[in-house]
């Protein structure tokens, strides 16, 4: 899955743990919340990160043209990125980039839709990672030259997932709390 790999412990040492086949959505969007301290150690299972993936082959995307690609890091890969930037000692993290041979739908208009659908693909990452019990974090503010560069990746990271098992400490900060809602966050036309 992952060709430039060279370590084995996040693929393999893992525990595997079963979906909570009972959770409903609600449940899911209850329980997603961005999460900044993970354990390190515990690595997640192979199984678990191509449900992931799997999961994202399910999203919508304009036209179903799906015009991103994704870089599974861990082992020593991440071990090597976490020295450009604090990714809160997440197992492994999903780096969503667009694919270049697919720039995704343009509308008449010249309305791009790719960064659009690589976020609907990594948010139905991180709601089935809640499913699987991993917490997750969106993480935009990527040092991109430099992960390009360790990493040796052929396209430019736009954004990554962080995932991980929640650490003893871990807790949704006070955003996670601050939501608009209603009249503030909506208006109908009926
Ligand atoms: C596109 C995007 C980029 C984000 N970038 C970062 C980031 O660089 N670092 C970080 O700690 N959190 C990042 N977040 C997490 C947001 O801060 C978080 O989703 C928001 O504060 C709401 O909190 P919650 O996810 O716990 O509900 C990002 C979220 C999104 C959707």
């Amino acid at each position: 899955m992952n060709k430039s790999h060279t370590g084995a412990t996040a693929w393999t040492a893992a525990s595997s743990p079963a979906p909570n086949l009972t959770i409903n959505l609600d449940r899911l969007l209850e329980d997603r919340y961005s999460c900044r301290s993970f354990e390190h150690k515990r690595a997640i299972s192979l199984h678990c990160l191509e449900l992931l993936l799997s999961a994202a082959a399910k999203a919508p995307s304009a036209c179903n043209l799906q015009p991103y690609h994704f870089e599974v890091i861990t082992g020593e890969s991440l071990a090597r990125v976490e020295r450009l930037r604090n990714f809160y000692g997440a197992s492994a993290l999903i780096i969503g980039s667009f694919d270049p041979q697919n720039p995704g739908y343009v509308s008449a208009q010249g309305q791009e839709f790719r960064l659009f659908d690589l976020g609907l693909a990594l948010m139905t990452i991180a709601l089935k990672a809640t499913e699987l019990g991993l917490d997750s974090c969106f993480i935009g503010s990527l040092p991109v030259k430099e992960l390009k560069a360790t990493l040796k990746l052929t396209t430019d990271p736009v954004i990554a997932l962080a995932l991980g098992y929640p650490a003893a400490d871990a807790a949704p900060s006070e955003n996670h709390e601050l939501r608009r809602t209603g009249a503030k966050l909506y208006t109908i036309y009926d």
